[in-house]
């Protein structure tokens, strides 16, 4: 009998360790990341010159003190693996090597982010992660590594979860709290099965650099992201987000316009913000997109709920988020061709229609004053129009 007690407590504390193995308590990304990816703007032109000036131009530009923490490069750093199986960075890109380039990001107040993949190679051919996850992740803890973007090219036949698992772990085992950023693009619905494994996952295919457009490849405008996030909100929450990929604002295939409305959406949806432009040489407008602090506050909340469209008719669209002090953040979308009133109605967000709320235009940061049971604006063709509606 006693026996028996002491092999199932034995069974038990065993099954306790796998679970704390594989459970993801890494304290991190209570709200969605923010920072800085090199991919959308520069892909494989990455060098230790573009990523001290991203790091120079994230403090001067106010965008680190307005939240951006993570500078992270993407793809192409890595160029081979030595004869231990140590991953080499790229020396005539990177000559003082990648711990020197760390210590940099972080004597800025900055965190410092890598890029690899689960697979045998990276989508652009350099060494991948496969078989390797202990040794890179040690590797990455040595050099003061805060955050790792893992993707999911040549992966063959190897299972996505399984895959994940691994590498999570291996973090785990490092010993350094690193943010994990799983990049399988939403191919086997991360959302599901992730949120232990890490602190956010990408939901969907990459994003291109245009409002409405599908590429033969898989690219993404953004509002056919839009159209994919919508209706995972039930799997987001502090410490585990939806990721509808990184910020192209800034980089030029969209209009003003159109760029305030990616990141407004990004905002309402509490997706990662991860800025992907030339942030050393940005114009005041798209600075002014980037660094709007009442948007930011919308997207960080701290009770972490990601808004979901609560109404659409013919391309106009109202999106509500629920905010910790009880009231909503609201985007007015308007997708048509032309300028058009969209009206929001209480009963649309939860709230009594007799209920009196305060509005304010987070855009134009102007307080409309009390108002009962709607609210209807102009807005303009691919434009958006941004409340905080407080009863
Ligand atoms: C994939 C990812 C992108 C980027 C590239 C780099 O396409 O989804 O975000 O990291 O690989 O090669």
């Amino acid at each position: 009998m006693s026996r028996n007690r002491n092999c199932l407590a034995a069974a038990l504390l065993l099954c306790a360790g796998c679970l704390n193995l594989l459970a993801l308590d890494n304290g991190l990304a209570k709200t969605p990341p923010m920072g800085w990816n090199s991919w959308n703007k520069f892909a494989c032109n990455v060098s230790e010159d573009l990523i001290k000036g991203a790091a120079d131009a994230l403090v001067s530009s106010g965008m680190r003190d307005a939240g951006y923490q993570y500078l992270v490069i993407d793809d192409c750093w890595q160029i081979d693996r030595d004869a231990n199986g140590n991953i080499v960075a790229d020396a005539k890109r990177f000559p003082s090597g990648i711990k020197a380039l760390a210590d940099y990001v972080h004597s800025k107040g900055l965190k410092f982010g890598i890029y690899s993949d689960a697979g045998t190679a990276t989508c652009q051919h350099r060494p991948g992660g496969r078989g390797y996850e202990f040794q890179d992740a040690r590797q990455y803890a040595a050099w003061g590594v805060d955050y790792l973007k893992y993707d999911w090219c040549d992966h063959g036949t190897q299972n996505s979860e399984a895959s994940y698992s691994l590498m999570s772990a291996a973090l785990k085992k490092s010993g350094r709290p690193i943010v994990f950023s799983l990049c399988e693009w939403g191919s086997t619905k991360p959302w599901l099965w992730a949120r232990d494994i890490g602190n956010l996952w990408r939901a969907t295919g990459d994003i291109v650099d245009k409002w409405d457009g599908k590429e033969k490849w898989g690219g993404l405008g953004v509002v056919q992201i839009l159209d994919q996030v919508n209706g995972l909100e039930s799997y987001a929450g502090p410490g585990h987000w939806n990721d509808p990929d990184m910020l192209e604002v800034g980089n030029g295939g969209m209009t003003t316009t159109e760029y305030r409305s990616h990141f407004s959406l990004w905002c309402l949806l509490a997706a990662p913000l991860m800025a992907g432009n030339d942030i050393r040489n940005m114009t005041p407008e798209i600075h002014d997109i980037l660094t709007n602090k009442e948007l930011i506050a919308v997207d960080q909340d701290a009770l972490g709920i990601q808004g979901h469209r609560v109404k659409q008719s013919g391309g106009l669209e109202v999106w509500s988020k629920q905010l910790s002090d009880g009231g909503r953040a609201v985007a007015l979308l308007n997708r048509t061709g032309a300028d058009a009133k969209i009206a929001v109605a209480w009963t649309d967000l939860g709230y009594p229609d007799s209920l009196p709320a305060s509005v304010r235009d987070l855009w134009a940061k102007h307080d409309l004053g009390t108002q009962k049971g709607s609210y209807a604006v102009s807005v303009p063709s691919h434009g958006v129009v941004v409340l905080r509606i407080k009863p």
